[in-house]
């Protein structure tokens, strides 16, 4: 099959892996933004976010891209034009879906049929109302499907190029042809299925692996209190291959630019159809929950925390993204900082995004600078770079050498080796180093 042309609208995470992962494939595809700035730096080869391989992937391909803030542009040549603006949350914790009828009502009549793919996230409902509006506007002659995505930030080109599954979600079955045809290069299971099921596939999916990590988490919290080890259980339920061994790490909880918007989405959505989505209700309760629980670890080493030093290492929601969207350390900063704590912070890439966005909180450039004359070092993303943490070196800048691991990334022996105090989520006391028992306390 030629490799038709292809348009993209929105030149986010899930615009960009999109456009690089056709390209690949060998299709022409022209990007369109509406922020002038993005569209200068990525027509100059800049990529404005941090996804491993995305730059590259973009520049090989340079000949077959091209970004625009035109429409028209990103339509002029392309049948199919792949919708992947942003769809945040309102504070009702419905989805904003005004940038996807921006899309629409800017669309004009066209000769040739022209095929609109949703990928955003957006409510089950939403392609029949697109549907409505396009049939109101006499514009039959464009096709609708649901493609929702699920590429995860870090590993998006690798989840483009060897999807679990595709799904294809269209009103007429021809539309959903031309989609599927698109994906057959990749060889993964498509599911061919009607529009509104296709939405709830991706909020379900999302609902599903946010439910499997509020469960892990509150099985962590009971660890802690019958001496049981999260590490040893989750490794012993994930072998039941009716469970799984995926998205059971116990931690201080999922953030990112989808669990959080797409399961308040759903539960949302339940609660405007008549449902109360009693367990989706506690997912997000646990989850916000659990982003505090190292709060009362550290009052427990440190007791009153008014004065005392605390340095948050890993900001963005999870390693290898400089993505801070619903990250726990959005949490975790304030709620220090209301406790009379000194708050310092570090990451190796979301440096940037962390000035602008932690209020009050010193963003060292360095791993020791942030330690420096610290009471505690408190694990929130689980960057490789923070397996070298227990060291001579942290050990002798901190005040108390007192690490908190909200991600379980160490080995605790290692770490109390070091002559570090040690906490962490899920594990029995003998794993725990308390800060008096070893004779640390400053
Ligand atoms: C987006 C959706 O927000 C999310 O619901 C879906 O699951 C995946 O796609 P993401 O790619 O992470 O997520 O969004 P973001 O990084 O915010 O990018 C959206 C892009 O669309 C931005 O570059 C923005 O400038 C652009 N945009 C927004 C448009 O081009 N047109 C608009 O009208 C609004
Ligand atoms: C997620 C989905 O994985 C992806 O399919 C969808 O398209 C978009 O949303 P992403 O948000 O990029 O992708 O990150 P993911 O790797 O799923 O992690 C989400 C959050 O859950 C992170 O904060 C991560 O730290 C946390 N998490 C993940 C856990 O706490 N425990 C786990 O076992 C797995």
């Amino acid at each position: 099959m030629p490799a038709e042309p292809i348009g993209v609208l929105g030149a986010g995470w899930v615009g960009l892996a999109t456009a690089a992962g056709f390209a690949d494939l060998g299709h022409r595809v022209t990007v369109r933004d509406v922020v002038p700035e993005r569209v200068t730096a990525l027509s100059a080869g800049e990529v404005p976010i941090h996804e491993p391989g995305l730059a590259e992937l973009l520049e090989r391909h340079r000949e077959r891209l091209r970004f625009t803030l035109e429409l028209d542009e990103a339509l002029e040549s392309a049948g199919i034009v792949f919708v992947c603006v942003g769809t945040p949350s309102t504070y009702s914790g419905d989805a904003d879906l005004s940038a996807v009828w921006q899309v629409i009502d800017e669309l004009a009549g066209c000769e040739e049929r022209l095929v609109l793919v949703m990928k955003s996230t957006v409510p089950v409902g939403a392609g029949e109302r697109v549907r409505r509006r396009l049939d109101d506007r006499g514009l039959e002659n464009v096709g609708y499907v649901s493609n929702p995505e699920f590429l995860a930030e870090g590993t998006a080109l690798a989840n483009f190029r060897n999807p679990d599954r595709v799904v294809v979600g269209s009103f007429a079955e021809a539309d959903g042809d031309r989609v599927e045809a698109l994906y057959a290069p990749l060889g993964s299971p498509i599911l061919r299925t009607d529009v509104a099921s296709a939405e709830m596939i991706k909020l379900a999916s999302n609902a599903a692996l946010a439910t499997r990590i509020s469960f892990i988490n509150e099985i962590a919290n009971v660890c802690e209190l019958v001496g049981a080890d999260i590490e040893e259980v989750a490794r012993g339920v994930g072998l039941d291959r009716r469970v799984g061994p995926h998205f059971l790490r116990a931690g201080i909880g999922y953030g990112g630019s989808c669990f959080p918007k797409d399961a308040s989405a759903l539960k949302q959505l339940a609660a405007n159809s008549g449902y109360h989505f009693q367990l989706l209700a506690s997912v997000i309760e646990v989850n916000e929950l659990q982003k505090r629980r190292v709060v009362q670890k550290l009052r427990g080493q440190l007791g009153s925390l008014r004065g005392k030093t605390v340095a948050l290492l890993g900001l963005s929601f999870k390693p290898h993204t400089n993505d801070m969207r619903e990250s726990p350390s959005l949490v975790l900063a304030p709620r220090l900082l209301a406790e009379g704590a000194i708050v310092r912070a570090w990451d190796p890439v979301a440096g940037e995004e962390a000035r602008q966005l932690l209020i009050g909180v010193e963003v060292a450039a360095t791993l020791l600078e942030a330690v420096e004359g610290a009471d505690a070092a408190l694990i929130v993303t689980e960057w490789p770079e923070l397996r070298k943490l227990p060291c001579s070196d942290v050990r002798d800048a901190m005040r108390t050498p007192l690490i908190v691991d909200g991600r379980n990334l160490l080995d605790p022996a290692a770490v109390r080796a070091a002559g570090f105090a040690y906490e962490a989520i899920g594990r029995p006391s003998a794993v725990v180093a308390r800060l008096d028992e070893a004779g640390l306390r400053s």
